[in-house]
């Protein structure tokens, strides 16, 4: 199974998709995860790509559709995988399905999460994430045991460059104009799925496994 989680910034697609892969034994490449792991690593790639992410603008199409194609012609994605938070421009999402024929496959299903601006805005300022796995967590809905350390592997958790406010209403703003157009684009293709994101965790999960389910 090929799927795409897409939605705004703060949708849960990263929640969601930890969820997913775990079910469905597939692997996850979240763009996002990869500009941050590559930044904290100290890589050039990452260097570059944080100057555009802090401010909550799109790094370059080519660099973005770069880092997939490589990713993508690993021997874990053949049968499976999960994209989360890419394609994200009408040149990304032809990139892709450039790589799709290339691979000599198709998608299966776009999970689009959908979320109002109020409930995003809150879940980005209370979000923190675990610098050395990746975990997200919330301030309220989803406490570590212990405040500031990851209950999974004990790293130190910290709120993201880009979950200040001046970078959300960017983020949000790119997301209208760039990205949600690309909806049409899927559900012209007959695989677009909505789901509702402002419910808690599991409902969303159980919702996104129904249409999964079909799909297996
Ligand atoms: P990326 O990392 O993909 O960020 P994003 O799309 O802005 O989405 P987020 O990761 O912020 O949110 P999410 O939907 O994953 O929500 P989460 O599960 O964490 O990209 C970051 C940046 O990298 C971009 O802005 C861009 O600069 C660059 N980039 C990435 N891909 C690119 C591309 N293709 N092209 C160009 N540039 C690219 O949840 C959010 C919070 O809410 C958490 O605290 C969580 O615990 C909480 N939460 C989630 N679900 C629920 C729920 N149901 N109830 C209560 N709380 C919830
Ligand atoms: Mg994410």
């Amino acid at each position: 199974m090929k799927i795409l989680v897409m939605g705004p910034p703060g949708a849960g697609k990263g929640s969601q998709a930890s969820r997913i892969i775990e079910k469905y034994e597939m692997p996850s490449i979240s763009t996002g995860q990869m500009f941050r792991d590559a930044y904290n690593a100290e890589e050039p790639i990452g260097i570059e790509a944080m100057k555009f992410i802090r401010d909550g603008n799109l790094v370059s199409d080519d660099i973005t559709n770069k880092i997939v194609r490589l990713r993508l012609h690993k021997e874990d994605t053949t049968t499976s995988f999960l994209l989360d938070g890419y394609p994200r421009t009408v040149a990304q999402a032809a990139a892709l399905d450039e790589m799709l024929v290339e691979m000599e496959s198709n998608l299966d299903a776009v999970i689009n999460i959908l979320s109002s601006h109020d409930v995003l805005f809150e879940r980005m300022e209370q979000r923190r994430v675990c610098k050395k796995c990746g975990r997200t967590y919330h301030l309220r809905f989803k406490k570590p045991s212990v405040d500031g350390v990851c209950d999974k592997c004990d790293g130190e958790l910290y709120q993201r460059e880009d979950d200040s406010h001046e970078s959300v209403k960017r983020r949000l703003e790119i997301y209208e104009t760039k990205t949600k157009p690309l909806l049409d684009y899927y559900s012209e293709k007959g695989i677009l799925y909505h789901v509702n994101g402002m419910q808690d965790f599991d409902k969303v999960t159980d919702d996104i496994f129904l249409v999964l389910d079909e799909l297996v």
